[in-house]
């Protein structure tokens, strides 16, 4: 087959680097790729957004199938687009990602089919918003309804910073259109965990539980980031837990998807709060998560690419009858290695040492994100320069997670740029 994945971070390397794993993959081409990427698969200068370019390439190349990383060409309608054309595509529909789009469409359809999740209002105008701020008190969540690059969510401690956040998204509109509504929610508490699920509106696939590492610093302080690190199992996610998430969560949104006439395709994330009274969702993704994702595929013990095929084409009960996915019992921990002033602007074009060095380690890959390879050159000792905030995914196995930390963190301490920042306590929690 000739597979196309679409997307240019740590994600996409790791899907990458199972698919090519899989006898059903011949050819492997990735739009735009990134450093890592391009040692397994051959890159395409074409941007996530210009889906008309990557649909002329893929009716050229005569793609096989398309899997989409980020949300970004799926709100854009690129599975409508390949569809019309009769080309297979990983991902759910326009339609369907407004799921993620817009946090709004998400709390409703959530409310209709009574999905656990925060109680909350929509706004379309800020004076309402601050009154009802100023009834229900602090602390309380401020959230745009559109995307905002990870940055439209306030989780607010006072009054006054909840009001701000309403000033800055509805008359600053500092998110455009984005803050055009927006959703005042209640504040909840407790350990949050990712639960992925493959799903083709009629059969669910579920993926090893894992924990995002939001949060810049360590102790989940300082700025909010894209994720600086990730392990698999989360294991506030009991048996128990999971069956509740299954049932409350996924299916009833699965269904409330289907009665709207909404058929979902694709991978749905759920970002949840495991509270006092039982799991909550926090937000919807319509998409793998990045880091999550690199610490859950390489627990993964089955062909990734057939399931794929198996979800975009409908079929993914054939799949499950015939075993599903086998899963790795050892726990997996990815660090992400970022380059400094990451959340803020980064510094770019930094050589990257060390990365020999791991190569052969045990139990050790490293996804690569914001990174570009250089032509080789004779004498020269490195191959890779930094080319975006967050770098790699500096990523371990272990039996148990304590084991996955070392391992992990032994691979970072051989790698090296100037100015590489990271968490020195991911997966502490777990501990
Ligand atoms: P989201 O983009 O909706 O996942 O929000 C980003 C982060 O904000 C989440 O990972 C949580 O840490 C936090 N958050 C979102 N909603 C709430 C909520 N209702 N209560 C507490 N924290 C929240
Ligand atoms: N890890 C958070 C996300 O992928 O949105």
């Amino acid at each position: 087959m000739k597979v196309l994945v679409i997307g240019s971070g740590g994600r996409e390397h790791a899907l990458i680097w199972k698919i090519s794993q899989s006898k059903l993959a011949d050819k492997i081409f990735c739009t735009p790729g990134n450093g890592g990427i391009s040692e397994i698969a051959e890159c395409l200068e074409i941007k996530t957004i210009e889906t008309e370019r990557i649909l002329s390439f893929a009716r050229k190349e005569k793609i096989d199938i398309t899997i989409v990383g980020p949300e970004a060409p799926l709100v854009l309608g690129i599975v409508d687009d390949f569809t019309n054309y009769g080309l297979k595509i990983f991902g759910p529909t326009q339609t369907c990602a407004r799921l993620e789009e817009s946090k709004v469409f998400a709390k409703t359809l959530m409310a209709k089919y009574g999905v656990p999740t925060a109680d909350f209002k929509v706004f379309d105008s800020p004076q309402p918003a601050k009154e009802y701020i100023e009834a229900i008190g602090a602390p309380c969540v401020v959230k745009a309804d559109g995307l905002a690059a990870g940055k439209g969510v306030i989780v607010a401690k006072t009054v006054e910073e909840a009001k701000q956040a309403v000033t800055s998204m509805m008359e600053e509109r500092i998110f455009g259109e984005a803050g055009n509504k927006i959703i005042i929610e209640e504040c909840l508490e407790g350990q949050e965990a990712s639960i992925l699920v493959l799903t083709d509106s009629k059969e669910v696939v579920p993926l090893v539980s894992s924990q995002d590492h939001k949060r810049l610093l360590d102790g989940d302080l300082g700025p909010n980031t894209g994720g600086m690190g990730a392990y698999s199992p989360a294991p506030v996610v009991t048996d128990k837990v999971f069956k509740e998430i299954s049932e409350k969560i996924i299916n009833r949104t699965i269904e409330g998807l289907n009665k709207e006439g909404l058929e979902y395709r694709g991978v749905l994330y759920a970002g949840i709060m495991l509270t006092h009274a039982g799991p909550k969702v926090l937000e919807f993704n319509v998409r793998f998560g990045d880091p999550e994702t690199q610490s859950i595929i390489p627990r993964l013990n089955s062909d990734l690419l057939e399931a794929l095929c198996a979800c975009a084409e409908g079929s993914l009960s054939k799949f499950s009858k015939s075993g599903g996915f086998k899963w790795d019992s050892r726990a997996c921990v990815s660090v992400v290695c970022a380059s400094r002033g990451y959340p803020g602007d980064y510094e770019k074009d930094k050589p990257v040492f060390g990365l020999e060095k791991v190569r052969n380690m045990k139990d050790v890959v490293v996804f690569h994100a914001g990174t570009k390879r250089l032509p080789q050159s004779a004498g020269s000792s490195t191959q890779f320069v930094t080319s975006g905030g967050r770098v790699l995914g500096v990523t371990g196995l272990g039996s148990t997670i304590k084991e996955a930390i070392k391992t992990s963190y032994d691979a970072v301490a051989n790698i090296s740029f100037e100015g590489m920042q990271y968490r020195k306590d991911i997966g502490n929690k777990a501990l």
